[in-house]
């Protein structure tokens, strides 16, 4: 069952439909996670929090803009050092992600 705003008051996106998808798990910053099939990174990842990372200039968190590819505000790392666009990336089973935030960060 997908995190309702009640169950998860921190996510950013709440799902509202198509809930009945096959789940996808990743780890997010050490903790695992579910997803489901079809989720980009950036909806991954902000159904369970409020940002994707942090910036690498101002140390403000960033969680997308313009959720299109255009912004380049949604890079996530993962953990072998990828940098992942999150809005044009599939989330896939067991990514491993880093906010930069979190304990494995
Ligand atoms: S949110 Fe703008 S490029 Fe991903």
């Amino acid at each position: 069952m997908s995190p309702s705003i009640k169950e998860n008051p921190v996510a950013l996106f709440h799902r509202l439909a198509e809930t009945g998808r096959a789940p996808v798990d990743f780890v997010l910053d050490g903790q695992a996670l579910s997803a489901l099939a079809g989720d980009t990174v950036l909806t991954a990842v902000l159904t369970h929090g409020a940002q994707l990372r942090r910036s690498e200039f101002s140390g403000e968190p960033r969680a997308g803009f313009c959720l299109m590819g255009a912004c380049q505000d949604c890079w996530i790392a993962t953990e072998s050092g990828q940098r992942l666009r999150a809005c044009g990336t599939f989330i896939e089973e067991g990514m491993r992600l880093l906010t930069g935030t979190g304990e494995s960060s």
